[in-house]
């Protein structure tokens, strides 16, 4: 019973084997390749395979096309499916050298449409897939429209249809705050690759990247189109950075690249510098300087002159104190020359004086003193005084660590001399006295036993 069993499963075997028909030996001859093309271009997308034996009717071979999710069958043999057939721009060839084979699918000219991956699928019995080849096409399309800005894009359809650069020629920043910025690209295929310049420095890398497509068109014929969004909550400018020039720079592989240029704006308090001044008694038309720079403009300028709070504005004369400043001196952005001016100078005159400058961003305050000095000796020179917070104090820190350093290394390097003066000492009453050769011994007997 056993057996006879097994001989039946045998012979099934056999039989099966025999009546598939499918050769003993059957093998892809070329790979996967990856074309990027230009529209308009002719394309050979070729599937040869080795088959000992091969019969056409058994055997059917066909051509995929993906684009993303989507699939669609190109050819039934010899025949055309929709669309591909009504575009007149396909055609399937076979070529038969036993026992190699070539499947060609042909397209005469490019278009957009095209992009997409091409599988070749040789069938076996029971159309089992036998083997196959993908190859994947790039038809390179440009991009359309670009922006470089603090707006969170979404392209509507006009902007998708033409060129058109809607990047602004300046983008405003507040200073030292994080802020949004993005470099929006749409169209371009392959996937467009983006970068972003401060300057010349390249700063891509602190950006976020997303790129998201959108399938337009006939099914099997779409034309993909790509979104691309560089973007960052956290860019941050500082006051040094406005005038700088900010680019964005959107390349599809093997087409020159499509650039957006803008100009950074930054709004920053008012950063004020003063120099305080030196008077005698009885000199007269006395002026106490600063300079101010502020973006926006200042909105409130003036000097406190006395402990009651007495303000002179801009243009004002108060008893014998003037502002000799006019709406056409105050520039955003250019440093201002901001003075007081005294019609003469009593002993009460030599205090402290207050200048204030205000623009959107906030109100800032400044000391300057004015100092009394002898007629007969030489005007001292004068010396600044800086608004807080801001980037001249780097250079007052920067001062004070130097002093700090230079005294810390004194110490250090006298320290060092008394401690060698001390070995020198040492080592002589040491060797005089034999401790040294001794103490050596010492040592010597512990770690020989
Ligand atoms: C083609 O295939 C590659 C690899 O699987 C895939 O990354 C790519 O998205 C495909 N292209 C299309 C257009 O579907
Ligand atoms: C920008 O807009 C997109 C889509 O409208 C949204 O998903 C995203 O969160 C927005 N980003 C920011 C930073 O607002
Ligand atoms: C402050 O105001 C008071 C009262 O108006 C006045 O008497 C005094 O002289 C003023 N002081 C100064 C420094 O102007």
């Amino acid at each position: 019973m056993a057996s006879g069993i097994d001989i039946r499963c045998f012979i099934a075997v056999l039989l099966l084997q025999f009546k598939s028909g499918w050769p003993q030996s059957f093998h892809m001859l070329n790979r996967g390749s990856t074309y990027v093309m230009n529209e308009g271009e002719p394309l050979d997308l070729e599937c040869e395979f080795y088959a000992s034996e091969y019969d056409l009717f058994n055997n059917p071979l066909l051509w995929r096309k993906t684009q993303l999710e989507e699939e669609t069958q190109i050819n039934m043999m010899r025949n055309l499916n929709t669309p591909y057939r009504e575009t007149k721009r396909f055609d399937v060839k076979f070529d038969q050298q036993n026992p190699h084979y070539t499947l060609t699918l042909s397209i005469n000219s490019l278009t957009r449409q095209d992009s997409g991956n091409y599988t070749c699928e040789i069938r076996g019995p029971q159309s089992a897939v036998q083997g196959l080849v993908t190859h994947q096409v790039y038809v390179r399309v440009p991009v359309t429209s670009i922006y470089l800005g603090v707006k969170n894009i979404t392209w509507g359809d006009e902007q998708r249809a033409i060129h058109r650069d809607s990047s602004t020629d300046t983008v405003t920043f507040k200073a030292n705050t994080a802020s949004f910025l993005q470099c929006a690209a749409q169209g371009g295929y392959p996937p467009p690759g983006i970068r972003i310049f401060v300057g010349r420095k390249d700063v891509t890398d602190t950006f976020k990247m997303r790129q998201t497509t959108l399938l337009t068109g006939e099914r099997g014929l779409r034309v993909m189109e790509y979104s691309s969004h560089v973007w960052t909550d956290a860019f941050i400018a500082r006051a040094g950075d406005d005038g700088r020039r900010l680019k964005c720079s959107v390349t599809v592989s093997g087409q020159d690249s499509l650039s957006t240029m803008t100009r950074i704006k930054v709004n920053y308090a008012p950063f004020i510098t003063c120099y305080p001044s030196y008077a005698y008694v009885g000199e007269t038309n006395v002026d106490i300087k600063c300079t101010v720079r502020a973006q926006p403009s200042l909105t409130d300028y003036g000097w406190i002159i006395d402990s009651n709070g007495t303000k002179v504005g801009k243009g004002e004369v108060i008893n014998e104190y003037w502002t000799l400043l006019k709406d056409d001196d105050v520039l955003p952005g250019e440093d201002m020359l901001a003075k007081l001016y005294l019609r003469k100078v009593y002993k009460s005159s030599f205090r402290t004086y207050i200048i204030i400058a205000e623009n959107d961003i906030a109100v800032k305050k400044q000391e300057v003193d004015l100092i009394q000095y002898d007629r007969t000796t030489p005007r001292p020179p004068p010396v600044t005084t800086t608004s807080k917070k801001d980037r001249n104090t780097g250079s007052v820190n920067r001062q004070t660590g130097f002093y700090l350093f230079g005294s810390a290394s004194s110490v250090y390097s006298s320290y060092r001399a008394y401690y060698i003066v001390f070995l020198m000492f040492l080592y002589k009453v040491c060797f005089k006295m034999k401790f040294y050769l001794h103490f050596e011994c010492v040592i010597r007997g512990i770690s020989n036993k």
